[in-house]
């Protein structure tokens, strides 16, 4: 038997996986705010008999769209505080149970972000990432380094990326809003013109897991411009998720009744 890569087993098990048409897609969004235009977009319904362990706050809405079996998860309120449980944790937490609930062909994680202008992000915008990586886990260590980093490439989707009106460029994620000088050396090390708090760690998850992931973000605050990072933040939430639900929505349909390698 050949061993890994093409004309491998296992090569071409990955190919006709690929060119089956896409039936179950699960989308992943940290905030309540960027989830709820989706869910109502689509229709969906919160989860009556819970996937997922009892007593986590993880909420899980689904329906049918076309052809398409959607779920929608967000990790919820943190428990003791009762904010939105945003951040690496809940987000690769989360992805973990529903993957293995859920077997979806697709993850699709969708959510805001910083903008960088200097890489041409304006408030509102919507990306399509090309690659992830994380800038807070500096291991300064041969290798070790590397894994830090956690620099993963999205799923191709070229045709998607040409039919929709997305920019291109690359996510950097940690674990915080705003952004300490070591930081920002890192996310010009990974060349990133978005920054958020859950994208590499989905990817991670995927990854392992070995389902495709893409990843939709929208621009709420410019990291590189003069307001304050969580002011314009919270300033521009309401209506850039009106920008993210209508993003989602037109890369679901485009998805709908597709294959994998026709993305
Ligand atoms: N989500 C929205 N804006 C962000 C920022 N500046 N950093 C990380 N995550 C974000």
């Amino acid at each position: 038997m050949a061993p890994h890569g093409e004309g491998s087993e296992e090569a071409m098990v990955v190919q006709d996986e690929n060119r089956k048409p896409i039936s179950s897609i699960l989308i992943v969004i940290a905030m309540q705010t960027e989830a709820m235009p989706v869910v109502n977009k689509f229709q969906l319904k919160e989860d009556l008999d819970p996937v997922f362990p009892k007593g986590v706050p993880w909420i899980r809405y689904h329906g049918i769209y076309k052809d398409l079996h959607i779920n929608l998860v967000w990790p919820g309120k943190d428990l003791t505080l009762g904010v939105d449980s945003v951040g690496t944790i809940s987000a690769s937490l989360v992805t973990y149970a529903a993957i293995q609930a859920l077997q979806p062909d697709l993850i699709i994680n969708a959510g805001t972000a910083g903008g960088f202008k200097v890489k041409g992000a304006c408030i509102s915008d919507v990306f399509l990432v090309s690659d992830v990586a994380f800038h807070d886990r500096r291991i300064p260590i041969p290798v070790f380094d590397l894994y830090g980093v956690g620099s993963r490439q999205s799923f191709s989707t070229p045709n998607l990326l040409k039919e929709l009106n997305l920019k291109a460029g690359k996510l950097s994620t940690g674990d915080s809003l705003d952004m300490s000088p070591q930081d920002e050396a890192s996310i010009v090390a990974n060349e990133a013109t978005v920054k958020d708090m859950e994208g590499a760690a989905v990817a991670y998850v995927a990854d392992l897991l070995k389902v495709p992931a893409i990843f939709i973000k929208a621009v709420t605050d410019i990291v590189d411009g003069d307001k304050p990072t969580a002011e314009e933040f919270l300033q521009n939430l309401a209506a850039v998720t009106a920008a993210l639900e209508q993003a989602v929505a037109q890369v679901v349909d485009f998805i709908s009744g597709k294959c994998l390698s026709e993305l």
